[in-house]
């Protein structure tokens, strides 16, 4: 069988999504991740622009084994010499040039002729080959691109040495008949085509992206380029998720393979929604919690039958281990260290030693401890910044026809408690008043969302909030059994990342004065 390659872009493209900024040590995490999942290529990100893209590029290529990491460049000498200082250290690297050859775009985006097009992109090529064997070349906007000139721009880069074309479906207008199409007619009219390997980059715009990218691979593509959950610009990309479980689930009509490790797919993906804050709404095909739920009673007899009555996919297969019963309030470190483990996650024994402590808590108000309540307390606690400022205790009061109001008081690092009261519309509101003004950090509340981790009365209720400091979108997250207590830590998550942005910038300013 055939191999797919599979190049990984949530920490670029998907990183596009609104609201779905990473920092470094989150983008650390998810690349290894990646690379345990077992994916070819990680692009790491677009070097030339930020410095944090540069540092993040540069501190993957440096640090995590196995996959090649790729970084992008437009086609210019300053993006690509960029780009090759900051993947210069990766055992394997790429460096992934591209530029636009629609006539939308080069009439109203580049004011470039046909022959500027082709001269860029054949310079570009040119100055990446001599960093490095690997380079990819993107004609951006390729499915609306007239296919002979498109046909001529690949025969020409691949003339330059390159080694990868890559196809992108850049604002998701193809449909699967026409973009397999389009491929055939590149296999065909493309003098050299052998010497690449075809990619696809195909965008969600019509929620086509999953099926106009098997279609390309039906036509001979041989490179999908795909996300984490299908995060990415706008409507996203093509989800990793289920490109490769479709070619998995129907190799016996794509005759090809991926060399994802499918059970890692479910841990990957809650990695990928923890840190970026985007959830993964429950019907989303492969990872949705609702993806292996039967509900119909026709349906939930027939699998008592046999599951292969109404599944096609097995959950363990991805990895999903959401309704297994874990553990309980008697069970020890090693008994959840094995858990952890098993369950895909790798934890050091700092992390492990607070998600003990806090799984003893839980385990105290809680019978049954599922995975899914792990998987909260393990996400709550991997990306945890540093705590600054600790809970200490609270209160709240409300009620119709009383004002809300709530006490809190917080432990500094240094040891000092401080106590506060406020009035709001409602506890949450006061207990966040309150945490603002012990804290001196004023915020404004983008967005709130609280969702039961399982079922019952019992259940922990995750807490996600997004407040805005200075410009900058902040994340929170906890989970508890009391959904107050688990929107108060929430809360004082987002504000210990602030709080931990700021004194590091303090630092820094002080070590340049120095
Ligand atoms: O969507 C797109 O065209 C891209 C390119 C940079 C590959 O993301
Ligand atoms: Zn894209």
């Amino acid at each position: 069988m055939e191999r797919v390659i599979i190049f990984d872009t949530t920490l670029r493209d998907g990183e596009q999504s609104p609201g779905a900024s990473m920092n470094l040590a989150e983008k650390l995490e998810v690349a290894r991740a990646l690379a345990e999942l077992g994916v070819d290529v990680i692009e790491a990100g677009f070097p030339i622009a930020s410095p944090g893209d540069f540092e993040a590029v540069r501190a993957i290529a440096q640090r995590v084994e196995g996959p090649t990491i790729a970084g992008l460049a437009r086609c210019n000498a300053e993006d690509i010499d960029r780009a090759w200082e900051a993947l210069r250290d990766a055992a394997r690297r790429r460096i992934h040039v591209f530029l636009a050859t629609s006539a939308i775009h080069r009439e109203h985006k580049l004011k470039m002729a046909k022959e500027e097009i082709v001269r860029r992109a054949v310079e570009s090529v040119k100055r990446a080959r001599g960093y490095c064997d690997d380079v990819e070349f993107s004609p951006e906007d390729a499915a609306r691109t007239e296919p002979d000139f498109l046909a001529e721009v690949v025969e020409k880069v691949i003339d330059a040495g390159a080694t990868t074309v890559n196809i992108p479906d850049t604002v998701g207008y193809a449909v699967p008949e026409q973009f397999g199409a389009l491929i055939r007619h590149l296999k065909r009219h493309v003098r050299g085509i052998d010497r690449a390997v075809i990619s696809v980059h195909c965008h969600n715009d019509l929620g086509l992206a999953v099926a106009n990218s098997l279609a390309a691979l039906k036509e001979g593509a041989r490179q999908v380029e795909c996300t984490i959950n299908g995060i990415g610009e706008r409507a996203g990309n093509c989800s990793l998720e289920e490109v490769v479980m479709a070619v998995k689930t129907r190799h016996d009509f794509f005759h090809l393979q991926t060399g994802i490790k499918a059970p890692r797919l479910y841990p990957t993906s809650r990695l990928v929604s923890s840190v970026t804050g985007l959830q993964v709404q429950r019907n989303k095909a492969i990872v949705g919690q609702n993806a292996f739920a039967h509900e119909a009673g026709i349906h939930q007899h027939g699998m008592i039958m046999h599951h292969s009555t109404y599944e096609i996919m097995r959950p363990d297969d991805v990895g999903f281990t959401h309704t297994q019963l874990v553990l309980g309030k008697h069970s020890g470190r090693h008994a959840l260290r094995a858990r952890i483990a098993e369950m895909g996650y790798h934890l050091n024994d700092a992390q492990l030693q607070n998600v003990f402590e806090d799984f003893k808590k839980l385990a105290d108000k809680k019978k049954e401890v599922y995975d899914a309540d792990l998987e909260a307390l393990i996400e709550g606690r991997v990306q945890d910044a540093p705590a600054l400022w600790e809970i200490v205790a609270f209160h709240t009061s409300a009620g119709t026809g009383t004002l809300p109001t709530a006490a809190v008081c917080l432990r500094r690092a240094d040891g000092t408690t401080f106590q506060e009261a406020a009035c709001g519309d409602g506890p949450i509101d006061a207990v966040f008043k309150s945490i603002e003004r012990i804290t001196g950090i004023a915020v404004r509340l983008r967005d709130y969302h609280v969702r039961s981790v399982t079922v019952g009365k019992d259940a922990q209720g995750e807490v996600g909030v997004d407040v805005e400091h200075r410009g900058r979108l902040v994340r929170g997250r906890a989970a508890s059994t009391d959904i107050v207590e688990a929107s108060a830590r929430a809360f004082l998550h987002a504000i210990n990342r602030i709080a931990v942005a700021e004194s590091e910038m303090v630092e820094a300013a002080g070590a340049k004065r120095a």
